[in-house]
């Protein structure tokens, strides 16, 4: 790496995140179904049908997991709660061994001078919350409420910062719309409904949390740049149109109590009743914000589909095993956007940022020099925001290890630290130990 700490802010916080669903292990401690589950058990939908129940077995490995996020020097971990290890059929009676898994992992981190950084909601769904509608369902805002109690009711004493969802976006269209993830529709009326209810229930986890005493509260919302294929009008347009309903829909939702006119230019008839009763919900509000960044899209308009009426094109930089272009510069871009205008001040944490790769073990160890370039280059990103007075707080490496990459399967590994998921044996990579060296307190 090009920097250490004394790069950086003295309260600048770095951190490595994971979630529940893609390294705990599914199957072990009670937990309940969930619609990931079931949309991997569907052909078709995930690489090789692959799915969470061992993952990386981080269940019963969570203390040397706690060891390697220690051992990264690495202030801040990030991790999510199961709502189905939690409440195995989303409402109703708790699973004791879920709740105490939690609460020893927030001990566990706390032992290691830790601060456990909390996410609600990184996916799973409940089963049964799946069959009565899900994010589709307004009621989903109650459940999310109630679950909120019961998990933050248990460990939220000791939880440094939490955020109800991770990426509403994904959450929404990528769900919803494009059907890439559980529960797999393609419906333009479901993706509406989730990405309004997706909204509300945040805000009712929020009001939920503050009620508890808790604080350091946040949403985490993911972007990707907008690049515009070429400079005609028709293109620029589509490029907008991407950027309006990937970046900017919830940012207007928490920040600005609306949606951006050329979102409701297509879901319009699609909205539930009374949307636009909820934003003092919506709003409740937050003590920063974080903002997961990995790639651009070059966008061109299709006037043969209907609205959003565009498509993505293959782009010429240099791009990660997940296909995704490196672009850096997106990152400041985004920083530098969400702080002039709509948070204006409020702290900023990049929670998310990584590549994946195909890293092999060789001679028992791991060299993954592109990994060490893309944090590197991330991080510079970070730096200029920060010289030009964007109030960046913290950054955050996904991941910590090589996990279950949802549709995508195992073969798409993030991690700091490699799991060969045979033996579930874990070793750090050369990535892992270039961070350890650059924030090595001296
Ligand atoms: C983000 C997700 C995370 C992981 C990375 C690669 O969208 O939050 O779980 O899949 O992408």
């Amino acid at each position: 790496m090009t920097f250490t700490r004394a790069d950086f802010p003295e309260d600048f916080q770095f951190g490595a995140a994971t979630s529940s669903y893609q390294i705990e292990g599914h199957a072990y401690g009670g937990a309940g179904s969930t619609h990931w589950d079931t949309f991997a058990a569907t052909p078709g939908n995930v690489v090789r049908a692959e799915h969470g129940a061992v993952a990386c077995d981080h269940y019963h490995r969570w203390p040397e997991d706690l060891d390697l996020v220690a051992g990264s020097n690495v202030d801040v971990y990030r991790f999510s709660t199961s709502w189905a290890r939690v409440l195995p059929e989303g409402r109703g009676t708790p699973n004791p061994e879920g709740l105490d898994f939690y609460d020893r992992l927030v001990d566990g981190l706390l032992d290691r001078g830790l601060k456990p950084a909390a996410t609600l909601y990184h996916w799973e769904l409940p089963s049964q919350l799946a069959d009565l509608g899900g994010w589709r369902n307004r009621d989903i805002a109650g459940w999310l409420a109630d679950f909120t109690e019961v998990i933050m009711g248990r460990i939220g004493d000791r939880i440094w910062s939490a955020a109800p969802i991770n990426e509403p976006w994904c959450v929404g269209w990528l769900s919803h719309f494009m059907g890439l993830h559980a529960p797999g529709l393609r419906d333009i009326r479901a993706t509406a409904r989730a990405m309004h209810h997706v909204l509300l229930a945040h805000g009712r986890s929020i009001e939920v949390m503050r009620g508890l005493g808790m604080s350091n509260l946040g949403a985490v919302c993911n972007f990707e740049y907008a690049q515009p294929a070429d400079d005609r009008p028709e293109t620029l347009a589509a490029a907008r149109r991407y950027d309006a309903y990937y970046n900017r829909f919830f940012l207007s939702g928490l920040f600005r109590g609306e949606y951006p006119a050329e979102v409701i230019e297509g879901f319009g008839p699609h909205m539930p009743d009374g949307w636009q009763d909820d934003f003092a919900t919506i709003r409740a509000p937050l003590d920063w914000l974080g903002l997961n960044y990995y790639t651009r899209k070059v966008i061109a308009a299709d006037d043969t589909s209907p609205w959003p009426a565009l498509k993505e094109v293959e782009g010429p930089l240099p791009k990660t095993a997940m296909g995704w272009e490196v672009y850096p510069e997106g990152l400041h871009h985004f920083l530098r956007r969400t702080h002039e205008d709509y948070t204006h001040g409020l702290p900023l944490y990049v929670t998310e940022n990584g590549m994946a790769a195909p890293d092999v073990i060789e001679n028992g160890a791991v060299f993954d020099p592109h990994r060490i370039d893309y944090l590197d280059a991330h991080l510079a990103s970070v730096r200029k925001a920060i010289a030009e007075g964007v109030p960046v707080k913290g950054y955050f490496v996904w991941s910590l290890m090589d996990n279950y990459e949802w549709a995508l399967g195992y073969e798409k590994r993030f991690g700091l630290v490699h799991v060969d998921f045979d033996s579930l044996r874990r070793t750090p990579k050369a990535s892992y130990h270039a961070l350890a060296a650059a924030l090595r307190r001296s």
